[in-house]
């Protein structure tokens, strides 16, 4: 089951840009590619909870802000030597809306 949730216009994120969504189950990074491709994941990084959202995004990635760890935007896992990973939540644009499925936020993560 979902429960999409309206959080903002699509055009309120610049490309390469991100969000910051505050829900009661937590912080969500929400992410624009330059492609026009939107991810969600968890605001805070897997090494010492840099804030994600304040990262730089290139292709499908985001390096963290304060140490450099390089996450995957889609599987929300660390890339190179680098381990650990982020929740993923499900995201999708509908007439220039972005919509997050806040009942998988409140299950926890997808994969
Ligand atoms: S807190 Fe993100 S790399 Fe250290």
């Amino acid at each position: 089951m979902s429960d999409w949730t309206d959080i903002g216009a699509l055009s309120a994120i610049p490309e390469r840009g991100a969000r910051l969504v505050k829900t009661a189950m937590g912080c969500v990074a929400v992410f624009r590619t330059v492609d026009d491709e939107i991810f969600a994941i968890d605001d805070a990084c897997p090494h010492k909870g840099g804030p994600l959202s304040e990262g730089i995004v290139h292709g499908r990635s985001v390096t963290c802000p304060l140490h450099n760890m390089v996450l995957r935007l889609d599987t929300g896992l660390a890339q190179g030597a680098d381990e650990g990973s982020v929740a993923t939540y499900p995201v999708r644009v509908e007439a220039g809306r972005i919509l997050l499925d806040t009942e998988r936020l409140r299950r926890g993560r997808v994969a």
